[in-house]
């Protein structure tokens, strides 16, 4: 495995989402570090705590938003977030009993967030949003024209 690099077919052009998910880059690159010098069980309780305390203030960021401009597809991706939020739990429980070595699943676990969450329903928001403001400067545009 090797470090991530933040590139622009991660960027959703939302600037707050764009932003925080950097923060996953890293500490998917921490626990890439980690791995490499073989140090990546002793410090799982640490990225499991950065990643709860991300997967909290991130979603609830990300939800707000959304929130905020009436997405149609808020249910679908707030239950896409429980998932991920009952992943990392399970791999917390999983790490506390000292039941497996979880280095590799999580690392997985983190390449799918990225990949399929981020590019895939993160975007779709992204453009989503982008479309209907788009639609409303439209509108405005009209109302102008008809008010003059
Ligand atoms: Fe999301």
């Amino acid at each position: 495995m090797s470090e991530m690099v933040w590139s622009s077919d991660l960027e959703t052009g939302v600037e707050l989402m764009d932003e925080e998910h950097q923060c996953l880059v890293a500490i998917y690159n921490e626990l890439d570090a980690a791995l490499m010098k073989g140090r990546a069980h002793k410090k799982m309780n640490d990225i499991l705590g950065s990643l709860i305390e991300y997967t909290q203030f991130h979603f609830t960021d990300e939800e707000k938003l959304m929130e905020e401009s009436n997405y149609v597809e808020l249910p679908q991706h707030k239950n896409e977030h429980q998932q991920l939020i009952l992943k990392v739990q399970r791999f917390k429980k999983k790490h506390d009993m000292d039941q497996e070595r979880i280095s590799k699943p999580v690392m997985k676990f983190l390449e799918f967030w990225l990949t399929k969450h981020i590019r895939g329903s993160d975007m779709e928001f992204a453009m989503w949003q982008k479309a209907n403001e788009a639609a409303e400067a439209d509108d405005a545009g009209v109302e102008e024209k008809v008010s003059t």
